[in-house]
């Protein structure tokens, strides 16, 4: 815990009592190598099997970080009494029916995002996982990152006053061929990457009554999707906020960062990650109080989005396991952020500004 302007902060991600629920991951791909298992080992979790359609990956993944068990089938990794949380991290277009098996053979869910690929479909998983009585996490990590979890201690202890204007800008040159299945999804940028800015968002600010987005592309850009959006969020309050998202920044000025104004305090800093992902760095958050004298007063932080923050959804996932309650990113609340990315691409192609609540509709 340390103060900026006398508020208490603290970007250490809270760990639950019992760590050592079995973990079992299906999908040994990147993230999982880079991100998740570093994460979990670091935070004292316990993964005890690995399943990949590609055998080879799994055993890859399990010889690099010591996991015990290779299951040759996700059935496999399903009947092993040790697995108590599924964790998937596959391509998108397969995570819908290996949650629904899993929540099927009672096992908790930590799923990625996007959650499904369409919204109807992320309500029905919902409505599965809470029937099969499990319980179900999303893997929207940013919240955890330390830039946003700072940001969101300062917010709630009243350090901006009235939010009035807040802002993710982002311009940089994404590394899509990490993700060929990425670079040829028609839908790319919203729902892949905009879709952390929109949770974090709504982490710190709350439901937008409407989503006003435009959506284009980088000249020459190989990708299919969206590689430039900006989306403008209007509140009941009268904030407005804006994600700004350009991959395509060849040049030397590259950033992204963050901006939150008030009317009784600034935030504003720098996301780590993306400026050399997948190692990145830590996180800068500076805030000033308007009040004479001006002053800047930063925030020490010391953890990484990447591996730091993908212990946080895993580690409320637990707690919730533990105290019957809700993970704090359980797919109910994800809901309130796929409205928002199924919106953005309804605004950019109606040209026209649209209420999450028309989403809503969408499920019946
Ligand atoms: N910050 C984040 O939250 C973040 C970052 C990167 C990727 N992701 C998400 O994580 C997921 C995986 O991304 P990645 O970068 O590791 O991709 P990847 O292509 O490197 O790995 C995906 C792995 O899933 C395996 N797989 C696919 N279908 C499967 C199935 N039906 N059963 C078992 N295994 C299957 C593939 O063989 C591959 O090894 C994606 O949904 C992506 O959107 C999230």
């Amino acid at each position: 815990m340390t103060l900026v302007a006398g508020y208490e902060v603290d970007d250490a991600i809270l760990l639950p009592v019992r760590r050592d629920r079995g973990i079992g991951i299906v999908g040994c791909g990147g993230i999982v190598n880079y991100a998740h298992v570093p994460a979990y080992k670091a935070s004292g979790f316990r993964v005890v099997a690995c399943h990949d359609r590609d055998v080879s990956a799994a055993e890859r993944t399990a010889a690099a970080h010591g996991i015990p068990r290779v299951a040759a089938t996700l059935d496999d990794l399903l009947a092993d009494d040790e697995v108590e949380i599924v964790d998937i991290a596959v391509t998108p277009e397969a995570q819908v029916a290996i949650a629904e098996r899993a929540a099927g053979a009672g096992k908790h869910l930590l799923c990625q995002k996007p959650l499904a690929p369409d919204y109807p479909a992320a309500v029905r998983l919902v409505g599965m996982a809470r029937d099969a009585g499990v319980k179900l996490a999303v893997n929207q990590q940013m919240r955890w990152d330390a830039g946003i979890r700072v940001a969101r201690q300062l917010i709630v202890q009243g350090a901006l006053g009235q939010p009035a204007d807040a802002r993710i800008e982002v311009s940089v040159r994404t590394p899509w061929q990490l993700w060929p299945w990425m670079a040829r999804s028609p839908r790319l940028e919203v729902v892949y990457h905009s879709i952390h800015y929109h949770d974090s968002l709504r982490f710190l600010f709350g439901e937008p009554t409407r989503v006003t987005a435009v959506h284009g592309r980088f000249p020459g850009q190989p990708e299919t999707g969206e590689t430039r959006t900006a989306t403008a969020l209007e509140y009941e309050n009268g904030l407005i906020t804006l994600v700004d998202v350009n991959h395509h920044n060849w040049s030397e000025d590259a950033y992204a960062r963050f901006r939150f104004l008030g009317s009784d305090g600034i935030i504003t800093g720098t996301i780590g990650l993306l400026y050399d992902y997948p190692h990145g760095r830590v996180d800068t958050l500076w805030y000033q109080a308007n009040a004479e004298p001006r002053q800047w007063h930063e925030a020490q932080l010391r953890t990484r989005w990447i591996p730091d923050a993908f212990a946080g959804p895993m580690a409320s996932l637990m707690e919730a396991i533990e105290t019957g309650g809700e993970p704090e990113t359980s797919g109910q609340d994800n809901l309130g952020t796929l409205r928002i990315v199924q919106a953005a691409y309804r605004s950019a192609a109606e040209g026209r500004g649209i209420a999450p609540a028309e989403i809503a509709l969408d499920e019946g």
